[in-house]
């Protein structure tokens, strides 16, 4: 593959180096339906994606690590050893790698020497398609093959989540962690993450295609946003529980449930939230038996109305994301359309018919264009394998 010499080569001319390489890649994730519930207990339906972030690696024989990132070339060489890895605002996109190397160390698995690495990402960055759980899922693979650790995908995906909240300090749930470690191609995943199970379901449709749209409007404040609406959830629960109701997270409730102790919750913000949480859940479940009965046009009307319910109960979409949606809503051959990630801007997910997606990127971009006086990039969404090892180079 072009893009391996091509990073194989740059490895060796930033490191100086001709020593033999190793070469890892894992995808980043499109969810297609679940939002902002993965943290509450429900069901989400994402799959990994064929585009990801690559890293070339070469183990030192020192306690030395040196990162270098195509993405950000003018911040050239992050350096640090195995004794300091605590986070630098200056470190900028390494804490993500480093958080993860320490979360490793911290779970006592044997680490004893550093390496360099050269990252590449073809996800764009800030927009919901998870390039950071990406990058450390990636980093988490890199390890085990490292330093030969007896650990399982799942181990790995759990670790760069907890990296994630605790090295990093945004509060995500499990979702984009173990749909990027445990992708499948031509599959997407039903994960409950309450239990973690999980189990595939083929995702290639006959003739429409998961298209992905990216508002390039960046999440900018989303992370703080984000950890206020996850605080939102948890007040919810708390009131929910401190008024008998019998329940450990709030997707244990069905909407008939809900609808009959959501006066326990005492701030009408929180009630709305749990709202989108408890209807999502139920929404996708909805969206499987849809798809086993062959009824796309159903799975896309609840894309719909998943949106809906993240644009007015939950707050997450604005200006940006609902103008794509709209667009796509209104155009022929969309069979649905939402946001899709944590949203305050990042992509949109649409199902389209194969034969509208030339007509579908041209009006949708135009719209779009017109109200918000952004360009819109699209991307097809074809369902890919999770993290791995590509090979010796
Ligand atoms: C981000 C988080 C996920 C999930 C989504 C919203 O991507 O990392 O854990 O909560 O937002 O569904």
């Amino acid at each position: 593959m072009k893009i391996i010499d091509t990073l194989v080569e740059r490895f060796k001319k930033e490191f100086d180096t001709n020593d033999s390489v190793e070469v890892f890649f894992a995808p980043g994730r499109v969810n297609l339906i679940g939002e902002h519930i993965d943290y509450n207990g429900g069901k989400v339906f994402p799959c990994a994606l064929d585009f990801g972030t690559y890293a070339v690696v070469k183990k030192r024989k020192d306690k030395t690590f040196r990162m270098f990132s195509e993405n950000f070339k003018s911040l050239g060489i992050v350096e640090f050893s195995l004794s300091d890895l605590c986070y630098k605002l200056s470190d900028d996109w390494a804490n993500y790698p480093k958080g993860v190397i320490k979360t490793f160390l911290d779970s006592n698995f044997n680490i004893d020497f550093g390496f360099d690495i050269l990252f590449f990402g073809n996800i764009p960055n800030g927009a919901g398609l998870s390039s950071s759980a990406s990058i450390e899922v990636l980093t988490a693979v890199v390890l085990k093959h490292l330093f030969n650790l007896d650990i399982s995908m799942v181990e790995m995906v759990k670790l760069s989540q907890k990296a994630e909240n605790e090295f990093i300090g945004v509060n995500c749930g499990i979702m984009d962690q173990f749909s990027i470690g445990m992708g499948k191609k031509n599959h997407a995943i039903l994960l409950d993450c309450n239990t973690l199970d999980y189990s595939y379901a083929p995702f290639i449709l006959k003739d429409s295609s998961i298209i992905i749209a990216n508002t390039n409007k960046r999440r900018g404040l989303g992370d703080s946003k984000y950890n206020e609406r996850r605080s939102s959830c948890e007040e919810a629960l708390s009131d929910l529980r401190n008024n008998g109701v019998k329940i450990t997270s709030l997707c244990d409730m069905d909407n008939t449930s809900f609808e009959k102790y959501k006066h326990f919750i005492k701030s009408e913000e929180a009630q709305i939230r749990a709202q989108h949480a408890v209807t999502e859940n139920y929404r996708v479940s909805e969206a499987m038996k849809s798809l086993k009965n062959g009824d796309l046009e159903n799975f896309g009307s609840l894309m719909n109305q998943s949106h809906i319910s993240l644009r007015d109960n939950y707050e997450v979409t604005g200006w940006e994301l609902d103008s794509l949606v709209q667009a796509a809503w209104e155009e022929d051959g969309v069979i649905g359309s939402r946001m899709t990630g944590a949203g305050f801007g990042g992509c949109t997910v649409s199902l389209v018919k194969n034969n509208c997606i030339d007509n579908f990127v041209q009006n949708v971009g135009d719209k779009y264009k017109e109200k918000t006086g952004l360009e819109a990039t699209f991307y097809i969404g074809n369902p890919g394998d999770g993290a791995r090892k590509l090979g010796d180079f």
